[in-house]
C-alpha cells in the first residue's frame, strides 16, 4: 500500500467528490481514481459507492477512513517534528494557561532574557489539552498547563502544587475568616472555570477540578456556575454570584472587590506542568529549566527537581 493511495482516498472521503479532492490535492481526477481503485484491490473492498452524490463511502470504507486517520495525522507529526530536529527553531515560543501569567512567568522570562539575551521569546495564551497538539505541530516549543495528560510524544514534568485560595465577595460573611474548611463554603454556590470540565472528550471524563477537591472532603456545593474562564469567575464573584477556589498567585486580581482566604487543607492544590515533546528539546531548553528552579530558589518556593 502507498501513501499517495491513503492520501488519494482521504482526500475524496473528505470532499466527497472527485472534482474538489483534485483541487485539494492537485492531482488529476483520473489520477486519483486510479489510486483509489489499486487501493480497493490491494484490501480486496470497495471502499467509496461511486453511485450516490455527492459521494459516500461504504461501510466497509467507513471503517478503513476512521482507522487510518490517526495514522496519516501521526505521519504529519512525525514529518513536523522531523523538520524541526533538522532546522532547530531560534525563538523559543511558550504557551500558558492564564492562571500562570498572573504568578511567575514574567519573573522567568525576565530572567531568562537576561541569560540568554539573544535568545527571542514568543508567548502564547492556550489552555492546557490544546498545549499537547501545538507541541506536536510545531506552535509552541514548551507550554506551561496545570492538567496531568497522557500523549506519548509528550513529556510532563511536574514543577510544583501551588496552594488554592478562596475568594469571596467582599461582602461575605467569611471575607474575614482563614485557613477555611471545604465544608465551611457548601452553602455558597461555587463558580467553576476549568476547562477540563468545558472538554471532558480531550482529558477523558476527568471531573471538574474543584468538585473533585470539594468531593474528596465529601462537600456538594448547593449550586453551581460554569463560565469560560478565571476571569469571569472572579468577575461574578466581585459581583457577588457567588464564591470560587484560585491558585496563591492569582490573590492580587479585583483585590478591592474580593477577599482571598486561605484554606486549612494542604491538599487543596493546583499542579502546574511544563510541558515538552519527549524526544525533541529546544536549544534553550536546559537554561530555561534552570531558570524556573532559580526563580523557585530566589523566592524559597517549594518545588519538585526533575
Ligand atoms: C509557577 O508559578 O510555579 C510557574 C508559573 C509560570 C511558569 C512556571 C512556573
Amino acid at each position: 500500500m502507498q501513501l499517495k493511495q491513503l492520501q488519494a482516498f482521504h482526500a475524496v472521503a473528505k470532499s466527497q467528490s472527485f472534482s474538489a479532492a483534485a483541487a485539494l490535492t492537485d492531482l488529476s481526477q483520473p489520477t486519483l481514481s486510479r489510486l483509489i481503485k489499486q487501493l480497493e484491490e490491494e484490501i480486496g473492498a470497495e471502499l467509496i459507492d461511486r453511485y450516490h452524490r455527492p459521494l459516500q463511502l461504504t461501510a466497509a470504507g467507513e471503517f478503513f477512513y476512521e482507522k487510518s486517520l490517526a495514522l496519516l495525522a501521526e505521519l504529519d507529526t512525525i514529518t513536523a517534528m522531523t523538520q524541526r530536529m533538522a532546522h532547530p527553531p531560534k525563538t523559543l515560543r511558550i504557551g500558558f494557561v492564564p492562571s500562570v501569567l498572573y504568578g511567575l512567568l514574567p519573573n522567568i522570562i525576565g530572567l531568562l532574557k537576561r541569560q540568554l539575551p539573544d535568545l527571542e521569546v514568543q508567548l502564547k495564551d492556550i489552555s492546557s489539552y490544546q498545549q499537547l497538539e501545538a507541541l506536536k505541530s510545531g506552535d509552541i516549543d514548551v507550554g506551561f498547563g496545570r492538567f496531568a495528560q497522557q500523549d506519548t510524544w509528550v513529556q510532563q514534568i511536574l514543577l510544583r502544587h501551588e496552594r488554592y485560595v478562596v475568594a469571596l465577595p467582599v461582602t461575605h460573611p467569611l471575607a474575614g475568616v482563614n485557613d477555611l474548611r471545604l465544608p465551611q463554603l457548601a452553602d455558597n454556590r461555587l463558580i467553576l472555570y476549568h476547562q477540563s470540565h468545558l472538554n471532558s472528550t480531550a482529558l477523558g471524563q476527568e471531573t471538574e477540578p474543584l468538585l473533585n477537591l470539594f468531593d474528596r472532603y465529601g462537600v456538594l456545593p448547593f449550586a453551581t456556575t460554569t463560565v469560560s474562564d478565571l476571569q469571569v469567575a472572579l468577575g461574578l464573584v466581585a459581583a457577588g454570584e457567588g464564591i470560587t477556589l484560585v491558585p496563591d498567585s492569582l490573590k492580587t486580581l479585583r483585590s478591592e472587590q474580593i477577599r482571598y482566604q486561605t484554606l486549612l487543607h494542604e491538599d487543596a492544590t493546583s499542579p502546574i506542568y511544563l510541558n515538552t515533546l519527549a524526544e525533541i528539546a529546544h536549544p534553550a531548553y536546559p537554561t530555561f529549566l534552570e531558570t524556573i528552579y532559580q526563580v523557585y530558589e530566589n523566592k524559597g518556593i517549594t518545588y519538585r527537581r526533575k
